[in-house]
């Protein structure tokens, strides 16, 4: 395994429109917490860690209730308006703590089932990589490209994987591809999209499956289901 230092970087500064709830999503009650509290919770647990980051939203009020604040190894900061702005910020901070070469896993506040196993194979396997990688799921369903509910053709689903968080890159070169991206006005919706805007191809390796991001509110009850068998593993 690798021994340079890796950062935690949890964006939770979105407001989960989709879930249509009273509060942004990662505040939202699941199993005897909330969904953040959760995540953060399978971050510390691993101690893989020099620091854990977590990037709120400045409006954000229900921080405190997480009673986290005091924890060392955690260190807030503000929020951006889109999920590649607030990653921007965490790695600025990062930087006055470390250096250009440690790695940073990013990893979703909505995905509060990932499991040590995962965040320790990435470690593993991506620690050694020139680029960095990601977890990714392979996709089973048959896949179609439509155009005003049209299909257009079938897409050859053997090349085609889901891209979940963690994604591990190098603080240095992730900070270059986002401001890269952000200076040339592409929207990333992950890492390794603005490390593949760059023409480099980021290490995919299989996570598991009920490493769900919680986006809609069915998906609550079956984060629920998911922790309460992880339990039983
Ligand atoms: O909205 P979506 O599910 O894609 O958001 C993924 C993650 O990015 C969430 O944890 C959300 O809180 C975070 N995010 C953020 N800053 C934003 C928008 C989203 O940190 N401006």
């Amino acid at each position: 395994m690798s021994k340079t230092p890796v950062w935690a970087l949890v964006p939770a500064a979105g407001v989960g429109k989709r879930m249509a709830a009273d509060r942004p999503k990662q505040y939202l009650p699941l199993g005897d917490c909330t969904v953040l509290k959760h995540t953060l919770q399978r971050l510390m647990a691993s101690q893989l860690y020099a620091g854990i980051v977590v990037a709120l939203s400045p409006e954000d009020e229900y921080w405190p209730s997480l009673c986290l604040s005091d924890t060392e190894q955690v260190y807030r900061v503000a929020g951006g308006r889109e999920r590649a702005d607030s990653v921007l910020s965490g790695l600025d901070f990062i930087a006055l703590l470390g250096s250009v070469d440690d790695w940073v896993m990013v990893h979703d506040a909505a995905r509060p089932c990932v499991t040590e196993t995962d965040l320790r194979r990435l470690v593993e396997e991506v620690g050694n990589d020139p680029v960095g990688g990601i977890l990714a799921l392979p996709v089973h369903d048959t896949l179609k490209d439509v155009e005003s509910n049209r299909i257009q053709s079938t897409v050859d689903r053997s090349r085609v994987w889901r891209a979940l968080t963690p994604q591990m890159f190098r603080l240095g070169l992730l900070r270059d591809a986002l401001r890269e991206a952000s200076r040339n006005d592409r929207r990333v919706t992950d890492e390794a999209s603005a490390i593949e805007l760059k023409g480099l191809r980021p290490l995919i390796v299989e996570g598991r499956p009920d490493n769900i991001k919680i986006t809609r509110p069915e998906d609550l009850p079956l984060a629920s289901y998911y922790l309460e068998q992880q339990r039983c593993e």
